[in-house]
């Protein structure tokens, strides 16, 4: 199984870099929490589960030389190191999780600096192995409602590449797949930085699933031809009433889905819902440089003097979504009731 990132026994963060790919296969090896901060914020590494982790072992590698630290200059270190990492990219929640959850055990009382450091390896370690298990729960969970001969849609990549391996809707279509159930994954191809294209069948490709890769905006043509009987994505972050941020274009899909009565399925662990807000609207929305959508594979296609608007997300609102897969099982509609409930 395709493991993007982890840390090695040299202490160094190795992570597949995924702008480079489906053309090059690139093993970065990152030894410092800024080199960590540049490859979340320029997609080296991507997808809200694996920020998350690539920030906890960035948080790691920032402290691991500190053992001789006295305990302020310790926690001053880490306050920086939060901020830093936290100041990549604002939308998936996974990352301000994972890095509460380094800050939580940095803060730990009394222990000694050096002690506080092994645990925060151990951590790091952690948030990636629990994350692989909620994959594999998630795809168990999700694969029981996909129909039998189904062609899924799916958007953005939210697989192996973007999770600590296996993948969240990608997870989810691996399960159908090897139960037999899947004909067709239709692949958006996710402008403006082509994450279906190139990351989704990249791991459609190495699977063996089978798979036909259309413009974002064929969905409505495919859907209205009968040719979807799912949709199926991810997320990056999920409110208290269940409205959902994702990839930009998820909302128009979920408009689609529900004009054409497909149903509409949303795979994400729990790491990924923001209990402290309820309304998407609240959820801060990234926006990315114009370049990414007034070029198109690093050459101009647009006037040299046009300008663009580029959200990287956009928020489906909680009456469009069918079904929310944890990994800890099925949410359904209506969704304050059934988050509420999972959480409690
Ligand atoms: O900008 P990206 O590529 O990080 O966006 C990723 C997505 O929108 C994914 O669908 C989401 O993070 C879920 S990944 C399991």
């Amino acid at each position: 199984m395709l493991k993007p990132l982890y840390l090695d026994k040299n202490d160094e963060l190795v992570l597949l870099d995924q702008r480079r790919l489906p053309l090059e296969e690139v093993w970065l090896r990152l030894r410092t929490p800024e080199e960590v901060a540049e490859a979340i914020k320029t997609l080296a590494v991507r997808g809200a589960p694996a920020i998350g982790i690539a920030a906890a072992y960035g948080f790691y590698l920032g402290v691991k030389d500190y053992k001789e630290a006295a305990r302020e200059e310790f926690l001053k270190r880490c306050r920086y190191l939060r901020e830093l990492l936290g100041s990549t990219r604002p939308t998936a929640v996974n990352l301000f999780w994972a890095l509460e959850r380094m800050m939580s055990v940095a803060e730990y009382p009394v222990s000694p600096v050096h002690k506080i450091i092994n645990k925060l390896r151990a951590e790091a370690l952690r948030i990636q192995e629990e994350d692989l298990e909620a994959c594999i729960n998630m795809a168990r969970h999700g694969a029981s409602l996909v129909p039998k001969n189904a062609r899924i849609l799916t958007h953005c990549n939210a697989g192996a590449l973007a999770t600590a391996g296996y993948g969240t809707a990608l997870g989810v279509v691996r399960k159908a797949h090897e139960e037999g159930k899947v004909e067709l994954v239709w692949v958006d191809e996710t402008r403006p930085l082509l994450q279906g294209a190139r990351l989704t069948a990249w791991e459609m490709e190495k699977e063996g699933i089978p798979y036909k890769v259309i413009c974002d905006n064929m969905a409505g043509y495919v859907m209205s031809k009968g040719l979807v009987d799912m949709v199926i994505v991810g997320a990056d972050r999920i409110t208290a009433e269940g409205d959902v941020a994702n990839k930009i274009g998820t909302y128009a899909l979920a408009v689609l889905a529900k004009h054409h009565g497909i149903p509409f399925m949303v795979v994400a662990p729990t790491s990924t819902f923001d209990l402290s807000i309820k309304k998407g609207s609240e959820i801060p929305i990234e926006e990315r440089k114009e370049e990414e959508v007034l070029c198109f594979a690093g050459k101009r296609t647009t006037p040299q003097k046009a300008h663009a608007f580029n959200p990287a997300f956009d928020v489906t609102p909680s009456e469009l979504i069918s079904y929310i897969v944890t990994e800890k099982g099925v949410l359904r509609p209506p969704f304050a009731k059934s988050i509420k409930e999972l959480f409690s």
